[in-house]
């Protein structure tokens, strides 16, 4: 059974709005789903669509088979979720907030409070477990949001952007966690992100949306297939023969678009039978980033055009 299914998911919301429109992906369970786009693109609109909070206005989705807009307390018993504002009490401590959420989902308070603790302290909130809520730091409180959706050991994970207002320590911890959770008890993460290198470090597969419109899903390398698969080579030389097709880029850099290493030395070999000093060689395949902004500026382009 597919962790999420969703086919021909369209959200047009009051006024016209349409947030989503024919989005159709599936997700294995255990995957770390990195769902990127830039503002307004759609995608708190699908985590609201995936666990019954808003409902799809055609098409369907499901998670595990359960279908969220007809059974949301279905799919909540098996779901985590972080948004920008989780509803939590700032009269109670840190602890006292998990400590309810696990009573809320029939877990045991002796369980709940094991539970607790040991999140607690995997985010590195133990010093705080004890102070009420509203002491906390924006940073603080998104931490204890990501355990208060852990507190029930969800089989999928929804976190739209869980990292967005934590420090780089803090961001390298939730990572870390978000990795663990995947490799070790194959929860299923579907994260929303802007942060492109983390997504690079931490996700399986992604999907791309733009204004609503699903433009590429699938792993690193089949979104690299849809932009260059090749090596962008860097070289540094005080001199390039005319011959080799290089872009000077600035100082003593150039580039070019190579399909395999193999290509590599005879142009380094060119540029010193011509006289040059090869100072440096580096040969990257396309990172997130860079096919990020590729297909986006594509969609651009096809927008300008029509
Ligand atoms: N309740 C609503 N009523 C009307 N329009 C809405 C509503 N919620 C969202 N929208 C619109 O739907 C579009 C998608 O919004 P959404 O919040 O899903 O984007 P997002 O990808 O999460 O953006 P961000 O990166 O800024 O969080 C936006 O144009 C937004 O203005
Ligand atoms: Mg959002």
């Amino acid at each position: 059974m597919k962790a999420i299914f969703a086919e021909s998911l369209t959200k047009i919301y009051s006024g016209d709005k349409k947030a989503l429109d024919n989005v159709s992906f599936e997700l294995s369970q255990g995957e770390v789903f990195g769902f990127l786009g830039p503002n307004g693109a759609g995608k708190t609109t699908s985590v609201k669509l995936l666990n019954g909070m808003i409902s799809p206005s055609k098409g369907s989705c499901h998670v595990f088979g359960i279908d969220p807009s007809s059974s949301p307390e279905k799919v909540h018993a098996i779901s985590g979720v972080v948004t920008e504002h989780a509803q939590m009490y700032g009269n109670l401590t840190g602890l006292e907030n998990l400590v309810f959420y696990g009573t809320l989902f029939g877990i045991s308070k002796e369980e709940s409070q094991k539970r607790a603790l040991a999140l607690l302290e995997r985010l590195d909130l133990t010093p705080a477990k004890d102070k009420k809520l509203t002491t906390y730091s924006t940073g603080m409180r998104q931490r204890l949001s990501l355990a208060r959706a852990m507190i029930h050991t969800p089989k999928i994970l929804f976190l739209d952007e869980p990292t967005s207002g934590l420090d780089p320590e803090s961001a390298q911890s939730v990572n870390n966690m978000i990795r663990e959770l995947a490799s070790d008890k194959g929860t299923t993460v579907f994260l929303c992100t802007h942060q492109l290198r983390y997504a690079q470090e931490i996700c399986s597969s992604y999907g791309l949306i733009d204004d609503g419109t699903l433009l590429a899903v699938g792993s690193l390398d089949a979104l690299r297939n849809r932009v260059f698969s090749g090596l962008n080579v860097h070289i540094k030389s005080n001199c390039f023969p005319e011959e080799i097709p290089l872009r000077q880029t600035e100082g003593q850099w150039a580039e070019i678009n190579v399909q395999t290493e193999e290509e590599i030395p005879p142009i380094v070999k060119r540029i010193v039978n011509a006289g040059g000093n090869v100072y440096s060689v580096t040969a990257n395949k396309l990172s997130l980033e860079e096919i990020y902004f590729s297909l986006i500026e594509k969609r651009k382009e096809k927008k300008e055009v029509n």
